[in-house]
Parts: structure tokens; C-alpha cells; sequence
């Protein structure tokens, strides 16, 4: 239900018409301010001259309804979109689609080669040896930086592996206790994650392609990559295992969702859902893991550890927290690798904290230091910022140091729309021994249960979260399903959240290492044309354009935003692929969604990443083939490597849906938007 209003601007002395959505007034987080200086502060004095509120700004403060209301009242010029294409129909079917006026061309799958050595894909055939040579399993982050002009190092994550379609007769084994799995099927499955650093070159048509026998070429595994700690949890009597006495060395990183790359050129890969990975064999009645007996008791339950989702444990001892209480404390966080020293040792930053890192998008604040911000992508988990003590400089090794000395906060979203930066400092407030943080280690491990003390807003699942550059960042809830009416606040102001929302941060200063700033409500997902579904979105967007479950994001060249969908299961309920879409945050389309790619059949969008001069778009496809209760013909089916829903990108009798990597560009050349 909306009314319109007429509201006073005291400082223009100018009326200005709006709409509000009485739905939207228990948890609109404007409340307290007044109309005036809401559109003031976001829209300037300018706007507010016309003595007349503009479609994008309602929009921006309210519901949909009030939006389709306030384009009726506007004057009718319309406005051009910043996204130069013509935007895809929606669907979902075996392949891929990309906007007319485009290629998006196969660049790597998985289990291709990756160095000379590599043996061609044979997936009958299959083998942890030949797999560490071979691009991995489930790309996700995909990060690129230049060597030279058209010459670079692409750096992607491979999150996870979906054995049903990966493996021959084996099909879903977390359903059946893993009575399939082997220890040679758990080797490959671990050599199938991790990351992969690949030199690519763009020739004379434009067109890009791997560099096989590049000596930058090499996987990252949790098979057998060694990586070190630094930071405060390093070498901590929690971080001590069996086979690492000293708390310094692990083997591997796993889940690594998506990441980053740092204004010096590393690589980050975030940890994310490590808990999955662990094992016990003590189980109470109900089979769930017995925590009775373990010392680490506190942050596991918080933490969901083990969470029994692979057969790891059952074959590799470290992942048996019956056995190594102390492993899972080495996973979640943030791994930093240089892709320019093939030869150097991957780094795990606890200084950024231990949580289900989504993504680890940095930025510099406007002295200089490092910001990275991260989601904790879990259903009512927080959104963290770290900022380095010192500042970027032309040193490599002091650069990387700037992830080991800095400060790690987590976010309160306020009703009236101002957010707070909290400091997770030992010591400072609840962080204190009483409350079990003994050192700032303690606090690093158990960053969680820290942010829980200080207060932190539960948030909507936060997936990735990226920085502009200019103050700005945008976070992606991608959806929450189990919050309850009781629990809605102003930043997650839906009830059982199907579709999620974006929400905007604009930091004090413009300067991303401020402790507090404002937010907003940018998009609320779902289908526009269903009341129900309370979504928002700037009224030109079309039945094409509108997305749900925002997921990863990129900013191009030209800070414009693009958003990457992963709707998992709740796919039937858009009935819609997942996809790329270009979503405007300035002027009167703000809140305006155009829908650029497709992904085929239970394919989930990753990626997106841009060139610097934003002429190349690299997209990763990832889990292509598997579905859930029902597939895009509406069927009931379980998609397995014999009978995939997709066989996308090969199309090949025999040869199961391979993860993919794609290169986009325009026909002609030029940027991908203008
Ligand atoms: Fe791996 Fe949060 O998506
Ligand atoms: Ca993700």
C-alpha cells in the first residue's frame, strides 16, 4: 500500500512530491532523517532545484509501487542506459547466450591441460596426477593481471566438486554416507580444487588463448601445496597440529570461493565453506558430530565444523577433527599467492580473520592503505573490512606484509542508515579473556564469535562485497530463507528472503578506511510483477532484466556495476538461469537491471572480471548440468555423469559438463560497455 505525500524541503524552501510505501516504514532505515536531507545527501542540491522528485530518486527511497506511481507523475524523457547492448530474453536451457554484438568464446574447462606435461582430458580415465596438471573442478573467482599489453597471468578458484557428474557410476555421495568414495577418488577430488594461475596472450584477431608451456603456469591444491601463516593466529598453540608442531606450515586451501587481486598484483582466494570438509566419527543419537569430547568445542559448533559434506576425513587423517582437533582452525581465511613467483609460497593472512570468506575485494583509502572487504557468507553472518596500519608502496614484500599488520572490523547496519566499523581488537571491549580470547589470535580464529560480542548486524548471507574506489562499496545478500518477520531489520527488511538485495555503502570521506558511513538499499530481487515478493527495482527494468540471489559483482572500467546470480535450487523458483547483469547505481536509471549473459542449465554465474581496459570480460561458468528437484523442463531428475542435463560446453557423446572459463568481447573490438 503506498500514499503519496507532499514533503517539505526546509533548506531549498521547495516542496518535493514523493511516495511512501507504508509497507516500507516498520524498517525503512531513513526514518529518522527527513525527506530533505535523505535526497540532499544522495542527490544534491541540483536535483532538489527542480523542486520535484525525479523517478530515480523515489526509486532509490522506496517501494515499487511507489515507483511505478512517481514515473506516472514524471515528465516522460527518457534517459540512456550506460550499458550499450541490447539486452538478452531470459530462459534456461542446455547452453549459453550472450547479448548480440558479442563472442563469449571457451577459454579453459575443466581437466584441460595446463602445462606442457599435461595429458589431454580423459574423464573415464581420470587420476589425481593428471588432474594437478589440469584445470580444476567449479571455477569461481576469476582474477587477471597484465604482464604486458594483450599478456597476462589469469588467476581463477576452483571451489568445489560435484561428484555425481564428475565420476562414473558414482552419483550423489553425501546421500548414501559415501559408501562410493576411495581414497584415488578423494585424491582427485582434492587435486580438482584450490586455484590455477595461467599465463593467456591476446592475438591479432583479439581473440585470447592459454599459454601452455608458460613457466608461470601451476595448480594450487589442498593435495599438496604448502602454504605459511602470518599474522597474529601464526604459529599459535591453536594452529599446532601433529604434522605442523610449530603452527606455521598447512597444505592447501580449500572452498576457495571467490577472491581478489591487490593494487600490487597478488592473488587472493577466500576460504569459504571450509567447515564442510572435516570429519568425525563420534556422532550422538541423532548422527549429528558429538562436540562433547573437543577442545575446540566453542568455535566449532559456531563455526558448523565438521560438517561431513566430503569424504576427505575418511581417508586423510588432518581432516579428522576426532584425530587433528586443531586443523580447522588452519582454514578460513585468506590466502594471498603472487602469480609472479611460481616458486613462492602462498601466504594465509590472519590478520584479515577466520570466517566463510566470500571474497577478499580490496581497495585503498585515500592515505593509501589497503581495505579489503569481506562477506561471511552465511544465513545472519556479518560483513567484515580490514584496513593495513601502513600504506602501499613500490615494495613487494612490504606490500603482501600490509595483510599481516592492520585492523579487521565487522559491520553494524543502523536503523537510520548509518553504518558503524567495529574494531576486533583483544583487549578493547567483550574481546577479553573472560569471554575466552586470550591474545589477539583468539580473536582472529574465533572472529565470528568477536563480531557476536560487539554486536555485528546478521545479514542476508553476504557474498561479495566490492569497493569502487571513490568511498563507494556494493554488497551482495544474496538470500535468507529462515529469517523470520521477528528478525527483519532496516539492512534485511525481508522475511523469508528468496532473492536477496544489494545494499550500497557510502563511507565517510568518500574514504574507505572510515569507521562508520551511511547505506542504502540499492535493489531488493525477485519478480517485480509479483506484490508478494515486495521487490524493488527502478520501473524501466524489464521481466528480462530483473534478477534474484546477487551473488559476485565486478565494476568495470568505467565504475559501472554488473552482477553475477547463484540461485542454487531456488532456480525454479524464477524459473531463469543464472546469469550476468548490468545494474545502474547513478542518475534517474538507477536500480535499473539489463540482463547481458546466460548461463546453460544448472550452471551457476562466476567470475566476472574485467581487463583493465575493460575490452575483455572474463566469465566463469561453474557446476554446469546439475539441477535440483526438477530440471528446466520442469521434470524431477538427478542430473549424474551418465545423464547430465547438459553436456555444455562440449556437446560430446560421453564427455560429462565441464566447468569453463570464458573469455567475452565485443565484435569489432572496444570496450565490452560504452
Ligand atoms: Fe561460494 Fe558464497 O558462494
Ligand atoms: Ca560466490
Amino acid at each position: 500500500m503506498t500514499r503519496r505525500a507532499i514533503v517539505n524541503d526546509p533548506q531549498h524552501g521547495n516542496k518535493a512530491e514523493a511516495f511512501e510505501a507504508f509497507d516500507d516504514i516498520p524498517t525503512n532505515p531513513n526514518l529518522s532523517r527527513t525527506i530533505g536531507d535523505i535526497i540532499n545527501a544522495r542527490y544534491g542540491r541540483r536535483n532538489m532545484l527542480k523542486g520535484f522528485l525525479g523517478v530515480s530518486a523515489a526509486t532509490a527511497l522506496f517501494g515499487t509501487s511507489a515507483m511505478s506511481a512517481a514515473k506516472n507523475a514524471a515528465a516522460s524523457a527518457t534517459v540512456p542506459s550506460r550499458y550499450s547492448f541490447d539486452e538478452l530474453n531470459w530462459g534456461n536451457d542446455e547452453t549459453h547466450h550472450i547479448a548480440d554484438g558479442y563472442d563469449a568464446d571457451v577459454l579453459l574447462r575443466w581437466g584441460d591441460p595446463i602445462t606442457a606435461q599435461g595429458p589431454a582430458f580423459d574423464p573415464m580415465n581420470q587420476s589425481a596426477e593428471a588432474q594437478l596438471k589440469q584445470f580444476g573442478y567449479n571455477n569461481d573467482y576469476v582474477g587477471y593481471t597484465e604482464l604486458a599489453p594483450g599478456r597476462g597471468l589469469l588467476c581463477v578458484n576452483h571451489e568445489y566438486t560435484n561428484e555425481e557428474v564428475m565420476f562414473p557410476g558414482l552419483g550423489r555421495q553425501d546421500r548414501v554416507g559415501f559408501t562410493g568414495m576411495t581414497r584415488e577418488l578423494v585424491d582427485i577430488e582434492m587435486a580438482a580444487h584450490g586455484g590455477t594461475v595461467v599465463e593467456i596472450t591476446r592475438g591479432g584477431e583479439g581473440k585470447w588463448s592459454v599459454v601452455r608451456d608458460s613457466a608461470y603456469n601451476r595448480r594450487i591444491t589442498p593435495l599438496n601445496t604448502a602454504m605459511t601463516f602470518s599474522g597474529p593466529a601464526a604459529g599459535h598453540q591453536r594452529m599446532k597440529t601433529s604434522a605442523d608442531p610449530d603452527g606455521m606450515t598447512v597444505i592447501g586451501t580449500m572452498n576457495n570461493c571467490a577472491g581478489g587481486m591487490t593494487p600490487w598484483g597478488t592473488y587472493l582466494m577466500a576460504e569459504e565453506n571450509f567447515h564442510g570438509y572435516f570429519w568425525t566419527d563420534v556422532v550422538n543419537a541423532d548422527s549429528d558430530p558429538d562436540l562433547s569430547a573437543q577442545p575446540e568445542a566453542r568455535q566449532m559448533k559456531r563455526y558448523g565444523v565438521p560438517g561431513k559434506w566430503y569424504a576427505w576425513g575418511k581417508f586423510h587423517d588432518r581432516f579428522n577433527v576426532d584425530k587433528e582437533p586443531n586443523e580447522p582452525n588452519r582454514f578460513g581465511w585468506i590466502v594471498e599467492v603472487d602469480p609472479r613467483n611460481p616458486d613462492a609460497m602462498p601466504v594465509k593472512h590472519t590478520a584479515l580473520g577466520r570466517f566463510r570468506h566470500e571474497g577478499a575485494e580490496t581497495t585503498l583509502s585515500k592515505d593509501g592503505r589497503v581495505v579489503v572487504y569481506s562477506g561471511d557468507d552465511n544465513r545472519f553472518d556479518y560483513l567484515y573490512k580490514y584496513v593495513s596500519r601502513g600504506s602501499v608502496s613500490d615494495d613487494p614484500a612490504a606490500n603482501s606484509a600490509l595483510l599481516s599488520d592492520g585492523t579487521l572490523h565487522a559491520a553494524r547496519f543502523d536503523e537510520d542508515g548509518r553504518i558503524e566499523w567495529m574494531p576486533l581488537i583483544h583487549g578493547a571491549g567483550p574481546l577479553s579473556a573472560e569471554n575466552g580470547f586470550n591474545d589477539q589470535g583468539d580473536v582472529m580464529i574465533d572472529a565470528r564469535i568477536a563480531a557476536d560480542l560487539l554486536g555485528a548486524t546478521p545479514m542476508d548471507r553476504p557474498e561479495d562485497a566490492q569497493p569502487r574506489g571513490d568511498g563507494t562499496a556494493y554488497v551482495m545478500l544474496t538470500n535468507n530463507t529462515r529469517r523470520k518477520p521477528d528478525r527483519v531489520d532496516a539492512a534485511n527488511p525481508r522475511p523469508d528472503s528468496s532473492f536477496g538485495h544489494i545494499i550500497e555503502i557510502r563511507e565517510a570521506e568518500g574514504d574507505h578506511a572510515a569507521t562508520s558511513g551511511t547505506w542504502s538499499i540499492l535493489v531488493k530481487c525477485g519478480d517485480p510483477s509479483i506484490a508478494e515478493v515486495g521487490a524493488q527495482w527502478n520501473p524501466e527494468t524489464s521481466a528480462n532484466g530483473w534478477f534474484g540471489s546477487p551473488d559476485n559483482c565486478a565494476i568495470d572500467a568505467d565504475g559501472r556495476l554488473w552482477i553475477a546470480t547463484d540461485q542454487g535450487s531456488d532456480w525454479a523458483k524464477t524459473g531463469k538461469s543464472d546469469g550476468l547483469y548490468a545494474l545502474e547505481t547513478e542518475g534517474e536509471l538507477r536500480g535499473h537491471s539489463k540482463l547481458f549473459f546466460r548461463c546453460p542449465v544448472g550452471g551457476e554465474m562466476c567470475g566476472p572480471y574485467f581487463t583493465p581496459d575493460s575490452e575483455t570480460l572474463f566469465l566463469a561458468v561453474q557446476h554446469p548440468g546439475t539441477v535440483g528437484t526438477k530440471d528446466f523442463k520442469g521434470f524431477e531428475r538427478s542430473s549424474t555423469f551418465e545423464d547430465p542435463a547438459t553436456r555444455w560446453p562440449d556437446f560430446a557423446d560421453g564427455v560429462p559438463p565441464r566447468p569453463s572459463v570464458l573469455v567475452v568481447t565485443r565484435q569489432g573490438g572496444g570496450k565490452i560497455a560504452v
